[in-house]
């Protein structure tokens, strides 16, 4: 073998010399003689080069245009194909539009009564006709059809409060538009939407694909505190222990956290749950160094348990509230979307995902929504809600915001070459 190789790689040097050496001495010497088919043979070696060249270009034009028609199609991905790197989709501004909302919520059952303005007496309808647009760029509008598709076989898992509810709703109802028959779209266990619910899943039968939501407002565990603890630590939250119910989220191809809403003095200390870590209370612990923790152990979890060559991870920042007057129990719902971005922000919350994220070994992507959502007074559900004696200036209408977070999900995905 070694020697066959040997000679075929001499004999291939030796046949090249040979043509080296010869070939400048035939040009010279016989130069008149062989002058025309030298150029001859100079116009072929011409118009060959051109051919390839031609060719090669085809094939680059060609290979470049079918990529592009085939990720976009329909438009879907085009403008976002377009974009230039450095755009900020969540940086940006609401333009009205004729062409939303994108569903009608009457015709959509998985939209829970609360988030359903329309159907609670909200008789002002501009609040549904808002396109959200980045400064640099433009999102694709949501394309349920293509989207159906390449969501089969699929698993798509929302976990937090309740405003990834909202989303899930958001997202099984702009899915729906594209279904032919709603019968086929159901939850798979036959519960209805509530509150508490801690496991809600959807399938869609024809393109064999599932939406989920799971409820852990504060994605750590929560649970009985030490034995020796003060009397008033009731429950603690196990800032470094994820969520016994986490090993359902793993085997998902999309998964959309959110967390936040349920960290406030209110919801904790004022109900006797106070933090801790390992077998140790943290008492003096503020809730934004907890908040920090808890995202650590989240981002460690994602490190060691998902897959990301197959499940794409987003975290959805803090969604605004729009409280105002003493003691912010005021909910004033404007008509339309202020200039500027108002309302409680919390921006260190998002400051904090951003941070931690920031820190992650594997792909994450920050849902940055805050802001859009800063603008939105005119989006809450107000006085629309059910009970309808309940005030509401912290979750969206439906169909609404969480609307274009979904998009804004979507247009990531293709952005990434999704598959
Ligand atoms: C979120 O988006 C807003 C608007 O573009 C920007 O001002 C802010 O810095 C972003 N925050 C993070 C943490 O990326
Ligand atoms: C929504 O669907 C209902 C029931 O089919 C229909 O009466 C209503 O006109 C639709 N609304 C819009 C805005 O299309
Ligand atoms: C449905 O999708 C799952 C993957 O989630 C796959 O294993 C199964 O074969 C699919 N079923 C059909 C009927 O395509
Ligand atoms: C869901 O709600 C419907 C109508 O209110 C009721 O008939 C049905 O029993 C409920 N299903 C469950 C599982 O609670
Ligand atoms: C969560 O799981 C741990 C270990 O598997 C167990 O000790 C604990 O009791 C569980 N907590 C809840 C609330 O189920
Ligand atoms: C993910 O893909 C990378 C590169 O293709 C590969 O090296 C790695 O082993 C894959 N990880 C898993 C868990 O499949």
């Amino acid at each position: 073998m070694a020697s066959a190789g040997f000679s075929r790689s001499v004999s291939a040097r030796l046949s090249y010399r040979n043509v080296s050496v010869s070939s400048p001495r035939v040009s010279t010497s016989a130069h008149r003689k062989w002058l025309v088919p030298g150029y001859f043979f100079n116009a072929l070696v011409l118009v060959f080069f051109l051919v390839s060249l031609v060719l090669v270009l085809g094939c680059v034009l060609y290979l470049y245009w079918f990529r592009y028609l085939s990720r976009g199609g329909n438009g879907l991905v085009s403008a976002f194909g377009g974009i230039a790197e450095g755009c900020d989709v969540f940086e940006g501004n609401w333009v009205p539009s004729d062409s939303y909302p994108l569903y009608n919520s009457s015709l959509c059952p998985y939209i829970e009564r609360g988030f359903n303005c329309l159907a609670n007496g909200r008789m002002d309808t501009d609040y549904l006709r808002w396109r959200w647009r980045p400064r640099l760029c433009e999102v694709p509008r949501f394309d349920a059809f293509e989207i159906l598709e390449r969501l089969r076989g699929k698993r798509i898992v929302f976990v937090g409060d309740s405003m990834s509810r909202t989303q899930w709703e958001s997202l099984i109802c702009l899915l729906m538009t594209g279904v032919e028959d709603p019968r086929s779209v159901y939850e798979i266990n036959g519960n209805n939407i509530s509150k508490t619910i801690q496991f809600l899943g959807v399938q869609f039968r024809s393109f064999n694909f599932s939406v989920e939501f799971f409820r852990s407002v504060f994605l750590v565990q929560q649970g009985l505190p030490p034995r020796y603890g003060p009397k008033r630590v009731k429950m603690t939250l196990k800032l470094d222990k994820m969520d016994n119910i986490s090993r359902r989220w793993v085997d998902s191809d999309i998964l959309i956290f959110n967390s936040g809403h349920w960290w406030t003095p209110t919801k904790l200390f004022d109900v006797g749950c106070y933090f801790q870590v390992g077998g140790s209370l943290k008492l003096g612990m503020s809730i934004n160094s907890a908040f920090r923790v808890a995202l650590e152990t989240w981002a460690s979890w994602v490190e060691s348990t998902i897959n990301t060559n197959r499940t794409h991870v987003f975290f959805r920042t803090f969604e605004p509230s729009h409280w105002s007057g003493s003691g912010q129990k005021t909910c004033e719902v404007t008509n339309q979307p202020t200039l500027e971005a108002k309302g409680n922000i919390r921006s260190e919350f998002t400051d904090i995902i951003a941070d931690v994220v920031a820190k992650i070994n594997v792909p994450v992507t920050v849902l940055n929504v805050t802001m859009m959502g800063a603008y939105r007074s005119d989006a809450h559900i107000g006085q629309w809600s059910h009970p309808s004696s309940i005030l509401d200036c912290s979750h969206w209408c439906l169909p609404g915001v969480p609307d274009a977070w979904n998009e804004l999900v979507f247009a990531s995905l293709f952005r990434s070459g999704w598959r």
